[in-house]
């Protein structure tokens, strides 16, 4: 089978390498370029990573070479990822879609628009039929799809088991979000060494509101937002990856202890799709009363679960337990890739 070709923008970025690295032994896409702004373009993807190129395994061989383009269309791909930086990529992921190609974006842009499609495939892959709107709307060959901010990801995650089992109707949230989510060079080491900053700009808006796109219901190409109350603080503390949820959940019906835990270890809606960077337990309970943990928990299915554990009742609403999540791979990069898969599967990449 022919490996269906990606461009990349944003390449250089710390969820454009991430984007890189996963790729590279991808079983259906291989990137075919790599794309950033003019303060890269024209040098080769090694040159301008020198001192940025974060993981400890070396720049793909076949990447290292590649010269960095200008993100706009005219690149020689089937489908790009973008992992631009939001102030840029809503006109440049809009020109990619009128030109013909797919999108599927990391950038908080387009996530609230009506028409573009906010993805969790376990959760809401029923919403691709946005596309159909987006398309007729914009007169666009293309289309744009979008996955969530990378704490939504891994709330949503925890949370869907507890929806579809006892339904949720409030959820307080407490963040701490590490550094390597505001980008590179991201936060002066000057004010997160030794500190927690307890502001996040946007943050907040997106905990509380995008959990309701993604788990409204779909019909007739519209979505209808999920009824539900989510309050969200969002600090910034001083780790390199992972971001800690520290949640509150009030239910409809409040389960047992047993059948919470239950719930999280049976989710497996998507298996039967086969889709390659799927992790086979998108949702890990841990037990021990000391985890999840960054050091020890970031890798558990590769980055792409995320990791709850201490499970325990709350006296205000009715059960609290923490979520941690990689915020690179299944907040970002991963989930691009994931929603580019759910594509292919669902026949929107022919
Ligand atoms: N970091 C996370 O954990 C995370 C999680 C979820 C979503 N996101 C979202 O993913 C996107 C990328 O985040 P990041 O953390 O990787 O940011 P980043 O490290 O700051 O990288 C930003 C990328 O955008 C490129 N860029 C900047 N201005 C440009 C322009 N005018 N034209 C073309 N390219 C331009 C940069 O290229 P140069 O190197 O040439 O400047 C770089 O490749 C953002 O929208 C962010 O909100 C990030």
């Amino acid at each position: 089978m022919r490996k269906m070709s990606v461009g990349v923008l944003g390449a250089t970025g710390m969820v454009g390498q991430t984007i890189i690295r996963m790729m590279e032994k991808h079983p259906w896409f291989e990137v075919s370029e790599v794309a950033a702004s003019e303060r890269s373009t024209g040098k080769t993807y090694e040159e301008v990573m020198k001192n940025r190129w974060s993981a400890s395994e070396e720049i793909p061989e076949r990447i290292k070479d590649m010269k960095l383009k200008e993100a706009k269309p005219g690149l020689d791909c089937d489908i790009v990822l973008s992992a631009l930086d939001s102030s840029v990529a809503s006109e440049i992921e809009k020109s990619f879609a009128k030109k013909g190609y797919p999108v599927s974006s990391n950038a908080k842009s387009h996530r609230m628009d009506e028409d573009i499609p906010l993805l969790i495939p376990e959760i809401n892959h029923d919403h691709l039929s946005l596309i159909e709107r987006q398309r007729k709307k914009r007169g666009w060959k293309g289309f744009i799809i979008t996955d969530p901010n990378c704490s939504t990801i891994h709330m949503c995650l925890a949370l869907k088991p507890l929806i579809d089992s006892f339904g949720v109707e409030k959820v307080s949230v407490t963040t701490m979000q590490a550094v390597s989510g505001a980008g590179y060079p991201g936060v002066p080491s000057i004010e997160i060494i030794d500190n927690i900053l307890p502001f996040i700009n946007d943050e907040e808006e997106k905990l509380e509101t995008e959990p309701l796109k993604i788990f409204g219901s779909e019909k007739n190409m519209h979505i209808h937002n999920a009824d539900m109350k989510i309050s969200a603080q969002c600090n910034r503390v001083s780790v390199r990856y992972g971001h800690m949820e520290a949640i509150s959940v009030k239910f409809s019906r409040k389960p047992e202890r047993e059948e919470v835990i239950d719930s999280f270890r049976k989710f497996s809606p998507i298996k039967n799709l086969g889709l390659p960077s799927a992790p086979e337990r998108p949702v890990v309970y841990k037990n021990e009363e000391n985890r999840p943990q960054n050091r020890l928990d970031l890798g558990i299915e590769g980055g792409m679960a995320s990791v709850v554990g201490r499970l325990r009742e709350c006296s205000i609403l009715d059960y609290k337990f923490v979520v941690l999540g990689h915020n690179l791979v299944r907040g970002a990069a991963g989930a691009a890739i994931l929603n580019a898969e759910l594509l292919k599967v669902k026949g929107y990449l022919e």
